[in-house]
């Protein structure tokens, strides 16, 4: 058998719809996942699609003894690193549960990957540590900064990854910043599933569209856009997750690669509703807010580095993207709760 891939954060939105990428490559995976953000029934769906982890271990990326005793267990080929806290406005409210959680536990992740002779990462960072881009689309070499606590620990996390690369050469690193992951499994099993009330676009339509939530509030319609509203770069979540397994086959020597995985096409918030609501025959009630704070005008990844490097771009298009967001969330209205 091929040496499995250990999957930290698995359960989780990304990671599942990874699990499945891998299974259906013939990788075998291991999950390490604490559940903080998600739930054991992902491993029910996950079975249902035939892509059964060889082991589910419930245990957090900060339990040194926990990673020992895994990379004691398994020859593992390398680490897919998705396990971390990413709610922007809770990470203002509590800057030093996101410092310990994201930038604690992949030093601790690390540490352990070294003790164990695993020196192959992929690291899940995100189109935030652009900070206030100025140049649209925005290429790799951009600067890079932080506008909240969450970003903060994606910069520091990569810092800290090109620091250990350049200590020790013999490190393979892909540092993948994501856009705008949105949409769902085709089957309609797995898909994003917030607690509480969505902070991101797409989830929140879903649940407006279900009857949930009374309107969606658009954030805003005054800015330098087209339309004035927000313009971001979607990218479904299976895409995504296959650019992880690009990732990793690209690691075939040490190296440390940054690239950028979205679309490189711009989505306004009025697009992205219009579309949902024709696409899926749904109305979605909305009514203008102002600007939400924090929030820029407009994100675009430049994709050429993820084609050039990984061979990888994206298949699915945004009628797709929200066809399957709303296959799941029409077939599990309570989220993974849901009954079979
Ligand atoms: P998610 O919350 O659905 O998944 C993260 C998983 O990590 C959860 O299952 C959670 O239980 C687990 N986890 C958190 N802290 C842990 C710990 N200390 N030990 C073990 N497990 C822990 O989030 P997601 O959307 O799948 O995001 C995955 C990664 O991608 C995160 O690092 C996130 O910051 C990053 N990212 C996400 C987006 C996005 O829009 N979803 C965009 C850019 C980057
Ligand atoms: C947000 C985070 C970012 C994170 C990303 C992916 C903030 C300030 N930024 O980015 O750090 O990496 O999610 O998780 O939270 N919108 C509405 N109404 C809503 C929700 C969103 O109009 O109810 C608009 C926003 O103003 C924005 C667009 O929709 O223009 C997309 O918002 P969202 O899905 O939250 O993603 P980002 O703002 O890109």
């Amino acid at each position: 058998m091929k040496h499995p891939i250990l999957i930290t954060g698995g359960t989780g939105f990304i990671g599942s719809h990874t699990v499945v990428a891998f299974a259906e490559a013939g990788q075998p995976v291991v999950i390490l996942d604490n559940l903080c953000n998600s739930s054991p029934k992902v491993l029910d769906r996950l079975a249902k699609l035939n892509a059964n982890p060889i082991e589910f271990v419930q245990a957090d990326i900060r339990d040194a003894q926990a990673l020992d005793a895994l990379f004691a267990r398994y020859s593992f080929a390398g680490v897919i690193h998705f396990a971390g806290l990413k709610a922007v406005g809770e990470s203002v409210a509590q800057p030093l549960r996101y410092l310990e959680n994201n930038v604690s536990g992949t030093l601790n992740l690390l540490q352990a990957m070294d003790r164990a002779n695993v020196r192959r990462l992929v690291f899940s960072s995100s189109a935030t540590v652009y900070g206030n881009p100025v140049r649209m689309p925005i290429p790799e070499t951009a600067a890079l900064s932080a506008t909240n606590p969450y970003g903060r620990t994606k910069l520091m996390c990569e810092d800290a990854l090109r620091e250990l690369h350049a200590a020790d050469p013999r490190w393979h690193i892909a540092i993948l910043r994501y856009f705008n992951p949105v949409g769902a499994h085709e089957s309609g099993l797995l898909g994003e599933s917030p607690n509480g009330i969505p902070n991101n676009l797409m989830p929140y339509i879903t649940q407006v569209a279900l009857g949930q939530r009374a309107c969606l509030q658009i954030f805003g319609n005054d800015y330098d856009t087209p339309d004035g509203t927000g313009v971001r770069d979607y990218l479904h979540v299976c895409d995504l997750a296959a650019g992880h397994l690009a990732a990793l086959r690209a690691l075939h020597e040490p190296q440390l690669l940054t690239v950028n995985l979205g679309t490189g096409r711009g989505v306004s918030v009025q697009d992205m509703v219009n579309t949902f609501a024709r696409v899926n025959g749904v109305p979605i009630p909305q009514k203008v807010m102002p600007r939400r704070a924090g929030d820029v005008a407009v994100s675009l990844a430049d994709p050429r580095q993820a084609k050039a490097l990984l061979n990888w771009e994206t298949q699915f298009d945004l009628e797709r993207m929200c066809a399957d967001a709303w296959r799941w969330q029409s077939m599990n209205p309570q989220g993974f709760d849901t009954p079979l």
